[in-house]
C-alpha cells in the first residue's frame, strides 16, 4: 500500500493510537523565541483516560493542539496509528479530525451565529453526506449535558458553563475514538463537572474511547487512569490519581476528591 493510501484511510483502531515523540514547539514573536513545549514524548493507549496538569503557561494547550494536528511542531512528530499526521494533506487531516478526534477548546470556539444545537451538530453538517450523527446521540448528549432547554439559544445568550457544555457536545457528537479536551470543566459547577467526568470515564470503560483531558483540578485529574504534569514545556513526571481508590463502576468515594501528593 502506498503511504498516501495509508494516510487517507487512517482510522483510530490500534492499541497505541497516539504517540508523540520529541515534540518541541517554539513560537517566535518578533525577535523573541518562546519555547512552549520541549522534547515531549508520550504514548497513549487505546481506551486510556490520560489527564494533563501543570501551571498556567506550562504548555498544556500547546501539547493538546499538537496531538490534534492543529499546530505543527517545530520538531518531533505525532503518530496516529503509526501515521505521522504531518504527512496528511490539510483536507485529509481536517476530515480525519472531524471523524475521529473530538476537540474541546479552552476558549470553546463556538460559531456565534448558530444555535446551541446547530453548534453541536456542526461536525456532521460539514460532513455533507459523510459520517452522520447516530440516531439518539444528539438527544442523549443534550440530556447528559443538561442543555436541551437551551438548544435554540445562540452562544451570546448562554452562560459560560452552558457554552462550555455545547463545546463538549460538539466534540462528542461524532462519537470520536479520541477526545482531546482542554480544561473542559473550567466553567462548570461541581455537579456538571462530575457528570462530565463520569461520562468520559464511561466512554473509556465501555467503548474504549481514548480521552485526554487538560485540567487544573485534581478532582478531575483523579478520574483518569494516568496523570502527567508539565512544567516549562517538559513532562515532569506522573502524578498519582484516585483510580486505585475506587472501583470503576461503583459510586465515587470521598478519597477520589482528596488532594494527592505530587511525586
Ligand atoms: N501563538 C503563540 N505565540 C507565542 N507564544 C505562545 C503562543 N501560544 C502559546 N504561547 C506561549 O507558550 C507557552 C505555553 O502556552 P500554553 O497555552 O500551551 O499554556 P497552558 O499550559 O495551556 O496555560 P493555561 O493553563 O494558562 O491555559 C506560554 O508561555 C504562552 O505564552
Ligand atoms: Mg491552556
Amino acid at each position: 500500500m502506498r503511504s498516501t493510501d495509508r494516510t487517507t484511510q487512517t482510522t483510530i483502531t490500534e492499541e497505541s493510537p497516539v504517540e508523540a515523540s520529541g515534540l518541541t514547539k517554539i513560537y517566535r514573536i518578533g525577535r523573541t523565541l518562546v519555547t512552549a513545549l520541549s522534547d515531549v514524548s508520550l504514548r497513549i493507549r487505546k481506551g486510556e483516560f490520560l489527564t494533563i496538569m501543570g501551571a498556567s503557561g506550562s504548555g498544556k494547550s500547546t501539547l493538546l493542539h499538537l496531538l490534534a494536528g492543529l499546530t505543527e511542531p517545530t520538531s518531533g512528530k505525532v503518530l496516529i496509528n503509526g501515521v505521522n499526521i504531518a504527512d496528511m494533506s490539510d483536507s485529509v487531516k481536517t476530515q480525519f479530525r472531524r471523524r475521529h478526534i473530538g476537540v474541546v477548546f479552552q476558549a470553546f470556539n463556538l460559531i456565534p451565529t448558530l444555535t446551541a444545537e446547530e453548534n453541536i451538530r456542526l461536525p456532521s453538517l460539514i460532513e455533507n453526506g459523510g459520517k452522520s450523527v447516530r440516531p439518539g446521540v444528539l438527544d442523549e448528549l443534550m440530556q447528559t449535558l443538561e442543555i436541551r432547554d437551551r438548544r435554540h439559544h445562540r452562544p451570546d445568550s448562554l452562560s459560560g458553563g452552558e457554552q462550555q457544555r455545547v463545546a463538549i457536545g460538539r466534540a462528542l457528537v461524532m462519537e470520536p475514538a479520541l477526545v482531546l479536551a482542554d480544561e473542559p470543566t473550567g466553567n462548570l459547577d461541581s455537579e456538571n463537572s462530575t457528570r462530565l467526568c463520569k461520562t468520559l470515564r464511561e466512554l473509556c470503560d465501555t467503548r474504549r474511547r481514548t480521552i485526554v483531558v487538560v485540567t487544573h483540578e485534581s478532582a478531575v485529574a483523579d478520574w483518569g487512569d494516568r496523570c502527567i504534569t508539565l512544567k516549562d514545556g517538559r513532562i515532569t513526571g506522573p502524578r498519582s490519581t484516585g483510580k486505585q481508590e475506587r472501583t470503576r463502576n461503583g459510586e465515587e468515594t470521598e478519597s477520589l476528591f482528596a488532594e494527592k501528593e505530587t511525586p
